[in-house]
């Protein structure tokens, strides 16, 4: 299995195995959900093939798969994403992983076919995806393993509107379930997970105050909500830049101030993108920015703001701290891009909190488990996972806190069913 992987060295290991113990030690319900139902033997020579970054918390999800008998391989959707120690360790732990922070970015499909090579290897398998990675190179490049897919599971929303777009053309051929869009999964890991750790990354690569700042956040979706709530929480100014009205004025209503991009680029000293779309920020923005504004992507979309053209106009570009880039402009002004553009909370930190992937990875637990074993009854198209899944998810967690929700009575449950009452 060792020499299966390939990873920047095997050296690392001793610090990812610590960094992985520590989200294992924290994974409540993600561990109730191996012992509750991953034992049965559903994943028993199953593939699963993995694009997440690597980082602690999905490493210690694959474990937990490869634990329940899957044979299960690893690799990121970006070098950018690749922690070399977790790397390593998970590679002593059983799993194959295909990653190294070393390798060219270009180079990533690469290694995604390597992960659809290894575990379609003769047996079938269930996709764990991001951004859509594998379920596109299963449906190109590596068509002849498509028949072995079992299904696939998305993680994020730019994934699932992806799986969306071959669903609406025809051109999806296996079952795929949105996991983004459980309830488990977005409410907590988009708003509070996002919001958490973009605010962390952002605070710790450049060391600067978020009290007083004004942060314009770009997009009030899940993640745009829980970043906004964050950085008001740490007494930022916040403006939204929304096109979506309704999500303008429920900005608004939350207390915010909401602009036209073109007239926040005047004001804002941050600037967060959370919306899923390209050139979100682009020339027009950077040459009505202020000096010293900070230019931050938390969307999985690493073309949100527009850098080839940044690069294009800026006079000079300068690293400036670690994972932070002055771009002078030949006016003078100074815009400092921070992660190069990429999803900052994971190219310059260290990704969401434990609780929240615990949640999310329950989740991600769950739909392998049911795709393994309802994957014949599920058409061809993208499903939300069972209602009943995602509630019992809420309920371990609860319960792992302390606290629980109130049943329905069979008064109230026929109340709500009747019109006649
Ligand atoms: N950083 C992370 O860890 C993380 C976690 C989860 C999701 N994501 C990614 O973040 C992005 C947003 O996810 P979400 O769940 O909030 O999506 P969402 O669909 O709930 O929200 C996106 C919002 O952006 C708005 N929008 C679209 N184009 C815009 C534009 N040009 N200007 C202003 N607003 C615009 C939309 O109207 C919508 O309200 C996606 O790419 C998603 O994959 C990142």
């Amino acid at each position: 299995m060792r020499s299966e992987s390939m990873v920047r060295d095997l050296g690392l290991a001793p610090e990812g195995h610590k960094k992985i113990d520590w989200a294992a030690r924290h994974s409540l319900v993600l561990n109730t959900v191996r012992d509750r139902y991953l034992k049965d033997g559903s994943l028993e020579g199953l593939g699963v093939g993995v694009a997440l970054p690597i980082e602690a918390k999905t490493a210690y999800f694959t474990v937990v798969l490869a634990e329940a008998g899957a044979e299960v391989a690893v690799a990121s959707p970006s070098p950018l994403f690749v922690q070399d120690d977790v790397a390593a360790a998970l590679a002593e732990r059983g799993v194959t992983v295909y990653a190294s922070s070393q390798n060219p970015p270009e180079k990533s499909d690469r290694e995604l076919e390597r992960v659809l090579d290894r575990t379609l290897d003769g047996r079938s398998a269930v996709l764990i995806d991001d951004r859509a990675g594998l379920v596109r190179l299963v449906h190109t490049t590596r068509r002849n393993l498509l028949g072995g897919v079992l299904g696939a599971s998305e993680e994020t929303t730019s994934g699932v509107a992806k799986y969306e777009a071959m669903d609406s053309e025809g051109t999806l051929e296996i079952p795929c379930i949105a996991a983004n869009d459980a309830r488990c999964k977005y409410l907590f890991d988009n708003r509070y997970g996002t919001g958490q750790s973009t605010l962390t990354a952002i605070m710790q690569n450049t060391n600067l105050l978020v009290g007083g700042k004004r942060i314009v956040v770009l997009g009030y979706g899940w993640c745009g909500k829980g970043i906004a709530r964050y950085a008001a929480g740490l007494g930022a100014r916040v403006t939204v830049c929304e096109v979506d009205p309704v999500r303008g004025l429920e900005a608004y209503a939350d207390g915010f101030d909401v602009l036209p991009a073109l007239e926040a680029a005047r004001i804002g000293e941050v600037f967060i993108t959370a919306t899923g779309s390209r050139n979100v920020l682009a020339g027009p923005h950077f040459e009505r920015m202020q000096d010293g504004t900070i230019l931050t992507n938390a969307g999985a979309v690493d073309i949100e703001i527009d850098t080839v053209d940044l690069a294009t106009v800026a006079a000079k570009v300068t690293d400036v701290r670690r994972n932070v880039e002055e771009f002078a402009m030949p006016d003078g002004r100074r815009l400092y891009l921070v992660g190069r553009g990429m999803v900052v909370n994971l190219a310059a930190g260290d990704g969401h909190p434990v609780e929240i992937m615990d949640l999310t990875f329950a989740i991600q637990a769950l739909c392998t488990h049911h795709l393994a074993n309802n994957h014949g009854r599920l058409d061809t198209a993208v499903h939300l996972l069972p209602k009943e899944i995602d509630d019992e998810v809420a309920r371990i967690k609860l319960e792992a806190l302390g606290m629980g929700v109130d049943v329905l009575t069979p008064k109230q449950e026929e109340f709500l069913r009747s019109w006649r009452d």
